[in-house]
């Protein structure tokens, strides 16, 4: 399975912090907020793996992960000319995808809890036939793309920022689909309000029955950043969560050292060509010497 992280965009909920800068680099409490996502790939065991960004920060994110060598993963990397919604990425992420099936997941989103690993391994298993998504109950549906069930609990339709209530169940920033998802997505037209829709290419698995919707239950926590106060909120969630057990949250070098992607004379290695002490650093050096 191979892995796109989207991360470009406008940023325009976020100015004027994202003047200068890209969302997905900006601090979530203490790591920049592309780790969450990519943790996500590689916590799910994917290691060939695609950031599409703007022109202006594509090489930020090249600067910031090389080819992935550190953690055990290849990296590489694709400028999206405009922000024309997130289905394009598949577009633009064809060659890289070539025949295999593919995990998408938005740069700004943020999962954690003690399932997620589970849900990963079922969508991975599930797509050499089915596309899968995670489903979230939310406060605010209105502004997410929303599952339509119909009274036996079957999900028929997914609509987009829908105005009238039908449900409390958003579909989550991460997308897998099976083999041929760049050929559907090549097909899709814009939508009214300009953008190549993620939920078209949804409804199309919906409709044609080869999809899986997996319920993140309500122990789990979704988070997206996109406002002022959604970036505030998430860099507190995963302050309080590290402090209280002083572990860290998406941690790249240790998730890449559980799941083998790395030994530890590599990860010996890698830290000794970092400066500074940040808690970050401190923490790896626990990891080293055995006492996370
Ligand atoms: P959004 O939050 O929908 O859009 P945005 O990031 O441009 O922010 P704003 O609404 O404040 O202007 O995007 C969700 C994620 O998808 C985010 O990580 C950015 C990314 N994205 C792209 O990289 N390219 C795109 O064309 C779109 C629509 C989103």
């Amino acid at each position: 399975m191979k892995g796109i992280i989207l991360a470009g965009g406008e940023g325009s909920r976020l100015y004027p912090l994202t003047l200068s800068i890209s969302k997905q680099l900006l601090p979530v409490y203490d790591k920049p907020m592309i780790y969450y996502p990519l943790s996500v790939l590689m916590l799910g065991g994917i290691k060939d793996i695609l950031i599409i960004s703007d022109k202006d920060n594509i090489k930020n994110f090249r600067n910031l992960f090389k080819n992935g060598s550190m953690f055990g993963i290849k990296i590489q990397y694709k400028i999206q000319p405009k922000p024309e919604g997130i289905a394009q990425a598949l577009v633009l992420g064809k060659n890289f995808i070539k025949n295999d099936p593919v995990c998408l997941i938005l740069g700004d989103n943020i999962f954690y809890g003690s399932d997620l690993v589970k849900n990963l391994k079922l969508a991975i298993s599930n797509s050499n036939k089915y596309a899968s998504l995670f489903a979230y109950q939310v406060s605010n549906p209105s502004s997410y793309g929303v599952v339509k069930y119909n009274s036996k609990n079957i999900p028929i339709k997914i609509i987009e920022k829908p105005k009238k209530h039908i449900g409390n169940y958003a579909i989550t920033g991460i997308y897998f689909y099976p083999k041929g998802v760049a050929d559907i997505a090549k097909k899709i037209k814009k939508s009214k309000r300009g953008e190549f829709e993620i939920t078209s290419i949804n409804n199309y698995y919906l409709k044609t029955k080869k999809i899986k919707i997996i319920k993140l239950s309500r122990g789990f926590a979704w988070l997206d950043t996109g406002t002022h106060e959604n970036l505030n909120e998430a860099s507190s969630f995963i302050y309080t969560i590290e402090k209280r057990q002083g572990l860290k949250i998406a941690c790249l070098e240790e998730i890449a050292l559980n799941n083998n992607f790395i030994n530890i004379n590599k990860l010996i290695k890698n830290i000794k060509k970092i400066k500074g002490n940040s808690s970050y650093i401190q923490y790896l050096k626990k990891i080293i010497n055995n006492v996370v």
